[in-house]
């Protein structure tokens, strides 16, 4: 390293000290040589004749103020200064780039065949000098030349405004977009795709066109996409009031991004993992996935694009949002129980794991070296949960006063998390003084409760405390204002209502103090209590259940997440159990009431499939290990496997029976039919670990019409290493090896492989000729899915798997920091390891360090892990 790169801090936040209002773009589209030409009005804001622009990687070619070539600007790191400048000019900068050769996926670089850019979040710079930052709006004109052979579309944000040929081959488009935007939310596409073509009429009138570009040949696989759009705009009117705002949408699927999509306005470009579907290449968790992220890329409209954020410290005011509304729409459409508990599966897994690691950090950061770092679980996720905070506290209807309020006070300017708050406690009338402390405190608070019933006096008192262990980034921690959501239950599964000083009171407790008791009265019999119901703050809850109290809440709680709720706890109490009895050198095992509670659940004639699959799910190796200080990566598995096969054994005639009702003759992708092969998979996923295991999943394979019962298949003979295995694989890749995509599914089977030579087998799939390092799809899914997935090899006591990921890391710091710096991330908590595999770990994360040309990425990530 030759200088450490240097933070940036929240609290240092200066306004601007010039704006550009409008800026005219120029792009000769060439491989290796493509010409930008930004031609930008800049307005001084503050005494300041210097006017300092970002840039990063770009070769100057000239540089003309008010016309007239301009020598006095120095190039420095990071950019470019301009010196001696009026107080309003013209600024003609010309640049040079080659798209080519940019493995990072940042800026403009090709994807495939097509030209495509990403700026967010600071990718701008990369195409020209610029203010790259969020707090600068402009009028962006876009002019795109290229080959028309090659590249027939060419596209940019806004309208389509003019197009022409030239007499080389070539031809232009230029296109305006009327709203001002930050330079992260600008895309240009230039390719050939086949195009899906809709339309939709907003709530006033307004007729929008509707395109889906994808590669040629894959148009079959855009209607789910387009279904989702559409399903989008009509549900932002509908629950939001959220109208479009141009005349024309537009999505572009390609095979190389770094992360989900992104939503540039009006033209959206997505990984393709999140477009393309058909029954045949697409299970149902990617339709769900595709449903989601075409909502959540629309939505940003609104919360991101109209009212975009004032500096990055401020991102989940957007992300955080557009979760919140993104769920809700998946909710509304679907299994709203389902989806929560998908939901909360990730905050408690990898997102509780994130607060205890040595990148743990507020859902508005205090400190940022490398801001592509911070689009974190914590950003996203948490701040998606504090949203619903807001929402649980205030009710639909005084939430979207709220946001009513805030969007009409912020449209078209760039905002802060302290505007979203005070939009919210203005519409409401209300002080969220102590709520706001979310937004500056890390890590996740622990809740725990006890309860006393008092029979003489019919009271019953539930005693909260609260407190929030010092995480890496901040030592002190404060009481919160945690939404508590119980509800009491008598003995005949009735509820009891909650009654407070002689009154009735909400389900919704304001734990606000460290220590804090809620008395209820007229409480007849000794209760059993439901607590954060929905997870109504994203908190660890510690209250000591029973048995009992827990398979009668499997059974009776009102709510379907609480039952969920309840099976997970009681399923968490026998794995810590058993954990310790297999440290102890005993057999792991369930006992019998608790198999029962189970059969109970598998039996039931009342509960939807898609949710009795919920609760079948044991919770992942991650998850489980997110409950020690220390893990013991293989006690852990064992219990797991050990649970998994009990189940399977005595719930057989169960499993077998659900398994051959629930056969589908038809394929049809409506949530119930969804639900039930979720629950048919699900038996399977047991029935492997029986006799019949081998034969059923063969035949499923075999037999399967859609791709979600023939990975349910090939998943199961992976996980239960059937003798079938290595055929299905074989017969998998023969018939997709030309598809990557595809393949990514399979390329995670090889990845998750428990079997011993797992680490061979993968180096031996580097060289499948589906497979490239530089795909960040192929790359997360075959290394990803060893690094996250398969926890007893990555962390095999030899060090072999830690020096796997060194190796892949070490090359990948080069071809795209972006995918390192995520893949890095299990070797960040190095510290919930034993001594020995934390030597290894460290060893990695040191050769790491000592690179010369490690990445801002990875450095930032790499030395708070070795600091910790
Ligand atoms: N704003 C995008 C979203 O959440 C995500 C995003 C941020 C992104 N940075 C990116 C996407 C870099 C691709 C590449 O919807
Ligand atoms: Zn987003």
């Amino acid at each position: 390293m030759a200088q450490a790169p240097q933070a940036k801090y929240r609290k240092d936040y200066q306004s601007p000290s010039h704006t550009i209002t409008d800026i005219e773009l120029i792009f000769e589209l060439h491989d290796t040589a493509t010409l930008v030409t930004a031609v930008s009005q800049v307005q001084q804001l503050k005494e300041s004749t210097t006017l300092a622009l970002d840039g990063d990687g770009l070769t100057l070619k000239s540089l003309r103020i008010d016309q007239q070539q301009w020598t006095d600007y120095e190039l420095v790191e990071g950019g470019l200064k301009i010196h001696n400048l009026p107080n309003m000019f013209t600024l003609e900068i010309v640049t040079e780039l080659n798209p080519e050769a940019n493995t990072a996926l940042e800026g403009l670089y090709k994807s495939g065949g097509a030209y495509c850019t990403q700026c967010e979040a600071e990718g701008f710079r990369r195409i020209t000098y610029y203010l790259d930052r969020p707090d600068v709006l402009a009028k962006y004109t876009t002019t795109v030349i290229a080959d028309k052979v090659q590249y027939p579309f060419l596209l940019s944000n806004g309208n389509r405004v003019e197009q022409g040929e030239l007499d080389n081959g070539r031809h232009w488009v230029k296109w305006f977009d009327p709203h001002p935007k930050p330079a992260y939310l600008f895309a240009l596409v230039a390719g050939d795709f086949d195009v899906l073509t809709d339309q939709y009429t907003t709530k006033s009138g307004r007729n929008v066109t509707l395109e889906i570009f994808v590669d040629k040949g894959n148009l079959d696989r855009a209607n789910h996409a387009m279904v989702s759009l559409i399903n989008s705009m009509k549900w932002d009117e509908e629950r939001f009031g959220f109208e479009y705002d141009l005349d024309i949408y537009m999505i572009v699927a390609v095979d190389f991004f770094n992360m989900g999509a992104m939503e540039n306005k009006g033209l959206n470009v997505f990984n393709s993992k999140f477009v393309l579907a058909n029954e045949k290449t697409a299970t149902d968790t990617d339709y769900l996935g595709i449903e989601a992220v075409i909502g959540h890329e629309y939505f940003h409209n609104w919360t991101g694009n109209r009212v975009t954020c004032r500096d990055w410290f401020q991102l989940s005011l957007k992300e955080g949002l557009t979760v919140f509304r993104d769920q809700e729409f998946s909710s509304d459409l679907g299994s709203r129980a389902v989806n929560r508990i998908n939901n909360v599966r990730i905050i408690r897994g990898p997102q509780f794991a994130e607060d205890a690691s040595p990148m743990s950090h507020p859902i508005r950061p205090d400190k940022v070296i490398e801001m592509n770092n911070f689009y974190t679980l914590t950003v996203y996720e948490k701040g998606s949960e504090v949203i619903r905070m807001y929402h649980t506290l205030l009710g639909e209807e005084g939430f979207q006063k709220g946001m009513q309020l805030y969007v009409e006070r912020h449209d078209g300017t760039a905002a802060t998390c302290e505007d979203f708050v005070k939009a919210m406690e203005d519409a409401n009338g209300v002080d969220l003084q102590q709520f706001r402390l979310w937004y500056n405190q890390s890590g996740t608070p622990t809740v725990k409760v006890a309860s006393e019933y008092n029979e003489q006096a019919q009271t019953y008192t539930l005693i909260v405390e609260q407190s929030t262990e010092s995480t890496h980034d901040q030592k002190e921690k404060q009481a919160l204002h945690i939404p508590f959501d119980v509800e009491l239950y008598s003995a005949a599964g009735d509820v009891i209502e909650l009654q407070c000083n002689g009154e009735k009171v909400a389900n919704v407790l304001n734990v606000t103090q460290a220590k804090q008791s809620f008395v209820f009265e007229g409480v007849t019999e000794q209760p059993i209590p439901s607590l954060l119901r929905e997870f109504s703050a994203p908190v660890k809850l510690e209250y000591d259940y029973s048995d009992k109290e827990l398979t009668f809440l499997m059974v009776y709680a009102q709510n379907e997440f609480a039952r969920w709720d309840a099976g997970q706890m009681l399923l968490a109490k026998y794995i810590r159990t058993n954990v310790e009895a297999v440290q102890a050198g005993k057999v792991a095992s369930l006992p019998a009431e608790v198999v029962d509670a189970f059969r109970g659940v598998v039996l039931s004639e009342v509960l939807e499939p898609a949710f009795i699959a919920e609760m079948l799910s044991l919770p992942s190796h991650n998850e489980v290990s997110g409950w020690y200080k220390t893990v013991d990566v293989d006690a852990i598995a064992q219990v797991l496997k050990a649970i998994k096969i009990q189940l399977s054994a005595e719930l057989q005639d169960e499993f077998g029976a659900i398994y051959h009702s629930l056969n589908q003759a038809e394929y049809t992708i409506d949530h119930d039919a969804i639900g039930k092969r979720a629950l048919r998979n699900t038996a399977l996923s047991f029935l492997a670990y029986t006799e019949q295991g081998n034969e059923l999943v063969k035949s499923q394979y075999a037999q399967a019409n859609n791709m979600t019962d023939t990975i349910a298949a090939m998943a199961a003979a992976n996980q239960a290493q059937l003798a079938c295995r290595e055929t299905l694989m074989a017969d998998y890749s023969d018939k997709w090896k030309h598809d990557g995509l595809v393949m990514d599914k399979w390329f995670a089977l090889q990845g998750s492989n428990p079997a011993g030579n797992v680490l061979e087998v993968i180096k031996q799939t580097m060289h499948h000729e589906a497979f490239s390092l530089k795909n960040p799809n192929r790359t997360r899914s075959l290394v990803g899915s060893f690094l996250n997935m398969n926890p007893v090899h990555f962390h095999a006591i030899d060090g072999s798997g830690y020096q796997f990921a060194g190796e892949i890391l070490r090359e990948l710091n080069s071809v795209n920091p972006q995918v390192a710096s995520r893949l890095v991330d299990p070797l960040l908590k190095l510290g919930k390891y034993d001594q020995q595999r934390q030597s290894l770990i460290r060893a990695e994360l040191e050769q790491l360090k000592a690179m010369d040309n490690l990445a801002k990425d990875l450095f930032e990530k790499v030395s708070k892990a070795l600091e910790s």
